[in-house]
């Protein structure tokens, strides 16, 4: 073969492997798009709208190192199945690559998973998990969140840590016993009751006497947590010494309740959530809240784009490491309290 013509060949092999490994098409010229539909259950969760502008800053850094547009589609299923399951409906027809699903109903998976499964178009649920039954239906179902039970241990251990230094100041009464309230997430949350029992578990393991004056759900919203403490308040006056909030927008609730009852700081009880968003992380700084667990929402934002790309690219997570056999990812929860609220504070710059 003519030398030369031997040359060029070799030059379009090393072209084509690192088109291969670069998950370009031959022609460089030609942008390949990725369309990734993300419904949420309520985009006016604090947290959730945490988790999908997460998604958004990865698919930006991955969209400038690579030779491909990502289109990241988020639309708001305002707490109703049915619009949740047409705009699924509208993901399909418009042939999406990946559908990313924060279900309403965590028990209503099945329908939705049906429809993709004919479709064949992989479906990654985050942070409202659905029932294993339902996640064993289809091999291109995945599920990315955190460990409940982590959480509400990690809730517990920071109460557990500042009781031990600071006894006289949260036992108001000098009972032995710590009278509390639980502010509770939406009942048929995965996490809602976890929190609560891992929570409490913690701090009775550590021989601390607990005393609950009332439990009740505010449905993770910082609203009609607000409402629940205004009537604790007028129920136990100062008779509370912790709230518990199974989340950081219900926590930041009960504050802005204790404040408007015109409670001095000295006489509240301490407040702990669980997310560490950023309003609550200003509320530990400034003293008027005790801690909170990291819920780390960046992680889970980075690891659904790095599923949803794989799977579009390539058709599988095979290179991804942090997925179980099961197609799960799971985050793990951090403390923070006012030592180390700075860091992540830093971090939100
Ligand atoms: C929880 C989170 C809550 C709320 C809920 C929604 O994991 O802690 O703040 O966002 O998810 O499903
Ligand atoms: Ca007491």
């Amino acid at each position: 073969m003519n030398k030369w013509i031997k040359n060029l060949l070799f030059i379009l092999i090393i072209i084509s492997i690192y088109n291969l490994f670069e998950g370009c098409s031959i022609n460089s010229n030609e942008t390949k798009e990725i369309k990734i539909g993300i419904t949420l259950y309520k985009q006016e969760d604090p947290f959730i709208s945490f988790v999908a502008e997460a998604i958004e800053e990865c698919a930006k850094e991955k969209e400038i190192k690579g030779n491909y547009k990502i289109t990241v589609n988020i639309v708001d299923a305002k707490g109703n199945l049915t619009t949740q399951n047409n705009q699924v409906d509208k993901f399909i027809s418009q042939d999406y690559d990946v559908i990313c699903v924060n279900i309403v109903d965590r028990t209503a998976a099945s329908t939705i998973i049906n429809k993709a499964k004919d479709a064949d178009i992989p479906l990654i649920f985050f942070n409202r998990e659905p029932v294993e039954e339902d996640m064993q239906l289809w091999n291109k179902v995945y599920y990315v969140g955190a460990d409940a039970e982590e959480s509400g241990r990690l809730q517990g251990e920071i109460f557990v840590d500042e009781y031990k230094n600071n006894k006289s100041f949260i036992d108001k009464n000098g009972d032995g016993k710590i009278q509390y309230v639980m502010l509770e997430g939406e009942p048929e949350h995965q996490d809602s009751l976890i929190r609560t029992d891992c929570c409490i578990k913690t701090i009775v393991n550590n021989d601390i006497e607990v005393e609950k004056l009332a439990d009740d759900t505010a449905n993770w919203q910082n609203a009609q947590a607000y409402e629940k403490m205004t009537q604790w308040i007028n129920e136990f006056g100062n008779n509370i010494e912790v709230v518990f909030s199974n989340n950081d927008d219900m926590a930041l609730g009960a504050i802005h309740a204790l404040e408007n009852a015109n409670i001095d700081i000295k006489n509240r009880p301490i407040v702990i959530g669980i997310d560490g968003i950023p309003d609550a992380l200003y509320q530990i700084k400034d003293g008027n809240m005790t801690g909170t667990v990291y819920n780390d929402y960046k992680s889970q934002g980075k690891a659904i784009l790095d599923i949803a790309y794989s799977l579009a690219m390539f058709g599988n997570t095979d290179y991804l490491t942090n997925i179980t056999n099961e197609n799960y990812v799971k985050t793990s929860y951090k403390k923070i309290t006012k030592e180390n609220v700075d860091d992540y504070i830093k971090k939100l710059k």
